[in-house]
């Protein structure tokens, strides 16, 4: 049975535990909305895109906002300080889309025309594609901050866009897959064909999107009319 000591700091817990979880879940809102925001521009340029170009550069997003355990994962590992502050400043990632593209083209005009909108900011670029990993991943990832409105005021929210084509989404997805598989001890022989997996998908790309630029003419990385 319960004395009113225990039900005092049973209550104060309890009040402690509805605090956090509120204040978590403002938190990982304000991601959520930042990442909407692009997901909405995204779908305006598709639609757009195609309708006065007859073509269209997006094959493919998807989005996620990290969940609370993956959060606390990152903030160990990265020897950030537990709190809501320190987290927005350090990880950039809390939103992530992804947006798969046919051509390597199609990648650079995408975050362009994305990057001009005067109401984002890009925070930061790392341009795989120029310089791929020395696994072989390839994609362009852009940190790109966003103003989210909210009834207290205008907030701007980070969200990391990955672009990338098809193969590298093919290549990347299946890396990911064997690294799971060998809890990150990927055998040298399967990192080695990897590589030379990667080097395939570059490839490829290549050239398709020199068959690409055959079929529309030199105007294909930039305007196509199908
Ligand atoms: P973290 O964000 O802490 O992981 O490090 P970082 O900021 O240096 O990472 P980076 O910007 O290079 O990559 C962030 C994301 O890109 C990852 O969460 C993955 O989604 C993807 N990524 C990066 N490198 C690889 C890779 O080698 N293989 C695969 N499959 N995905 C990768
Ligand atoms: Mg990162």
């Amino acid at each position: 049975m319960a004395t009113p000591a225990d039900d005092a700091s049973l209550n104060v817990w309890a009040a402690q535990l509805r605090a956090l979880r509120d204040q978590t879940e403002r938190f990982l809102r304000e991601y959520r909305f930042g990442m909407q925001e692009i997901e909405t521009k995204l779908s305006i340029l598709r639609e757009e895109f195609e309708h006065t170009h007859s073509y269209n550069p997006i094959e493919h997003v998807s989005s996620r906002v990290k969940s609370p355990d993956s959060l606390v994962e990152k903030v160990e590992r990265k020897g950030i300080e537990p709190n809501f502050d320190a987290i927005r400043e350090r990880i950039t990632d809390i939103a992530g889309v992804r947006v798969t593209c046919s051509f390597v083209s199609d990648v650079y005009r995408l975050f362009d025309l994305l990057a001009r909108q005067d109401d984002i900011t890009v925070r930061e670029v790392k341009d795989y594609i120029a310089e791929p990993k020395p696994n072989g991943y390839q994609s362009l990832h852009a940190i790109i901050e966003v103003p989210v409105f909210l009834s207290t005021g205008r907030v701007d929210v980070p969200v990391e866009v990955q672009f990338r084509t098809i193969a590298m989404d093919f290549w990347a997805s299946l890396e990911h897959k064997i690294y799971y598989k060998y809890d990150s001890q990927v055998p040298e022989r399967l990192l080695a064909e990897l590589k030379d997996a990667a080097d395939s998908a570059a490839e490829l790309d290549h050239r398709m999107e020199r068959l690409h630029r055959e079929l529309h003419g030199p105007r294909a990385a930039k305007v196509v009319a199908v």
